[in-house]
């Protein structure tokens, strides 16, 4: 299975450092942000990867990663040229993917403390459509939060809702089989002005074909700086 890692946006929440540095290569502990998503995916089998960042933040990544051989994996870069949304920002992979029927598309600032593999391969036995992985959270309200039915299956998901029906959210790790591209071409932007990858997962929800996980172990959206310190904290205390 292939793999894109988002790595563009803005970083506003994190601003004045993100004036200076692309979010994802802010440190985490000992290690650029970005080290932890190529590691999670490497450790689950995955070494095919594109990175799509922004123009002005390219340069460093390919500085600091280069080809990816150093990391054991094989890096392919794409430039989102304005900051569109994340499934804006996913369209740019499609010519990547190719005849792939699955895939799986990372966050750059989600860090995650277990193995993502047991959800890969949950995923591989899925017929087809679409899988996120879910955690229990204290702000749900800051999240896409979702909404199930009586059987327990995902009908949809709503973003950052002021009033969350569970305490689950919806983690950025998305799994797609490869009509996701479909999907998004059928979407119209947000008030934001952005291609949300929530309205694309209600596609595959609103079809019974969006499929959940629950993560067990410890998990961060590192996009805050809250957040950011306390995923630092993590990381060097996990440090054998
Ligand atoms: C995005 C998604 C949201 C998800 C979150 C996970 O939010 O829109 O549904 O819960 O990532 O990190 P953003 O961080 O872009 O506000």
């Amino acid at each position: 299975m292939k793999a894109v890692i988002l790595a563009g946006g803005t970083g506003t929440r994190l601003l004045p450092l993100t004036r200076l540095l692309n979010k994802h290569l802010l440190p985490v502990g000992k290690l650029p942000m970005i080290c932890y998503s190529i590691n999670s995916l490497k450790e689950a089998g995955i070494t095919d990867i594109m990175l799509v960042t922004s123009r002005h933040a390219a340069g460093m990544f390919t500085a600091f990663l280069g080809s990816g051989q150093e990391y054991g994996v094989s890096l392919t870069y794409r430039i989102q040229e304005e900051a569109g949304g994340i499934a804006q920002a996913l369209t740019l992979s499609q010519s990547y993917i190719g005849d792939e029927t699955k895939f799986v598309v990372l966050l750059g600032d989600n860090l995650y403390e277990e193995s993502l593999r047991p959800h890969l391969d949950a995923f591989a036995q899925q017929q087809d459509g679409a899988m996120v992985l879910l955690k229990q959270v204290p702000d749900p309200e800051r999240y896409g939060v979702p909404v199930f039915d009586e059987s327990g299956s995902i009908t949809y998901i709503e973003e950052k809702p002021s009033n969350p029906q569970t305490n689950s959210c919806v983690t950025g790790i998305y799994m797609y089989d490869s009509s996701v591209f479909a999907f998004i071409a059928t979407q119209s932007p947000s008030q934001r002005g952005e291609l949300e990858i929530t309205d694309v997962n209600n596609v595959y929800a609103s079809q019974g074909k969006l499929e959940y996980r629950h993560l067990t172990g410890w998990w961060t959206d590192a996009g805050t700086f809250q957040s950011l310190h306390e995923a630092a904290i993590k990381m060097m205390d996990d440090e054998p």
